[in-house]
């Protein structure tokens, strides 16, 4: 069984998870998938190394959590050596992305994808912002070349949503997606909910438990909601949306007295990311106590109106580094099979 020959643009929580993985539960990878990551290049902000025989992992993780950087990877490590380059220079058959995402010009991760792809490598991303700009020209690029782009992690996290939507409910028709896509709005509002809690205390303790960054606007003004459902109908629709074409109104004026007075009518208020009809909006909405998507603190849940099943909904942890570097191995072994050799 070949090695399937990685390289890892951004080193962070999820591709050190990621690399966590692979050092300590390689053995069974190989054994249970037939998966053989080998790690011949990796990149961060400050630098990158490569290895066509493969970088020590170990000694990776290491130098990252000593000095910040790859520095500690002696002789293979280039400063200020950028993720492009290292596409371009190290030969591999998957690059995985995992910049942070931004959705003003997609950078660094657009040009990481497209640089990947218009030399034939595979891509793994877990970046949301290039495929909320340019899904659509991103799987054309991927077609033209004829490799496979994959992006689980960019919705849901550890829980397959995208994998489930489009394989599992093969043979209903889905004709409308809602979901809780963003666990610190999330936990919010359930806070808000069951405690009373103010929306400044809730986000002030989001942000001390780590669900939610020093700067929450991403979050709470809805656009990672966004990003979210124009990747998942884009992808079980065939829409060909862009976060221009939706609608957003976060959590922020959401007050307790609107929480209260939805609980009195045996409902609650959720950030909704929702599509019907071609067209897509993200907004606080009611939701009955007693329907599914009703989950509480930082879980999602995504509910498909399916003909004629009717509604499948679908809960699950929406991140987190171990639980998005599996859907990262669920990615790397579809492009296994679709390229076994
Ligand atoms: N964390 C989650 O639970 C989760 C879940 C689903 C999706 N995602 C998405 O996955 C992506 C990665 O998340 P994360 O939590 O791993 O983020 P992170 O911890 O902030 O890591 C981002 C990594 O990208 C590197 N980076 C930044 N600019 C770069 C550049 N110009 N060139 C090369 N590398 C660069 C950073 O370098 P330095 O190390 O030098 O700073 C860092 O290693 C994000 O887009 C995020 O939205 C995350």
């Amino acid at each position: 069984m070949p090695d399937l020959r990685i390289i890892l643009v951004g080193f962070g929580v999820v591709a050190r998870s990621f690399a966590e993985i692979v050092e300590s539960d390689g053995e069974s990878l190989a054994r249970r998938y037939g998966l053989k990551p080998k790690i011949v290049g990796i990149a961060d902000s400050r630098g990158a190394a490569i290895a066509q025989t493969g970088i020590d992992l170990k000694k990776a993780l290491g130098s990252k959590k000593d000095n910040g950087d790859l520095s500690g990877l002696d002789g293979i490590y280039h400063e200020g050596m950028t993720g492009a380059q290292v596409i371009k220079e190290a030969d591999c058959d998957v690059v995985v992305e995992s910049t942070p995402t931004e959705i003003t010009a997609a950078e660094p991760g657009l040009t990481h994808l497209k640089t990947a792809m218009m030399k034939g490598r595979h891509v793994v991303c877990t970046n949301k912002g290039p495929l909320a700009l340019a899904m659509p020209a991103l799987i054309e690029l991927a077609h033209h070349n004829e490799v496979v782009l994959k992006f689980s992690g960019t919705v849901g996290g550890g829980t397959p949503v995208l994998d489930f939507a489009k394989k599992c409910l093969e043979g209903s028709e889905v004709r409308s997606i809602k979901g809780i896509l963003n666990g610190t709005c999330n936990y919010i509002l359930t806070r808000m909910a069951n405690e009373s809690a103010t929306m400044k205390d809730a986000l002030a303790d989001a942000q001390r438990l780590g669900y939610a960054e020093a700067d929450p606007t991403y979050d709470v003004e809805g656009l990672d909601t966004a990003c979210k459902l124009v990747i998942t109908s884009n992808h079980v629709l065939g829409t060909g949306l862009s976060i221009k074409d939706i609608d957003i109104r976060g959590i922020t004026d959401i007050s307790v007295e609107d929480v209260k007075e939805a609980l009195s009518q045996g409902e609650t208020i959720k950030l909704i990311g929702g599509v019907a009809g071609g067209k897509a909006k993200v907004s606080p909405e009611r939701v009955k106590l007693t329907h599914p998507l009703n989950v509480s603190g930082t879980f999602n849940a995504i509910c498909f109106d399916t003909f004629p099943s009717g509604e499948v909904t679908l809960v699950g942890k929406g991140a987190g580094g171990p639980e998005t570097a599996t859907s990262v191995i669920r990615d790397l072994l579809e492009i296994r099979r679709a390229y076994a050799r």
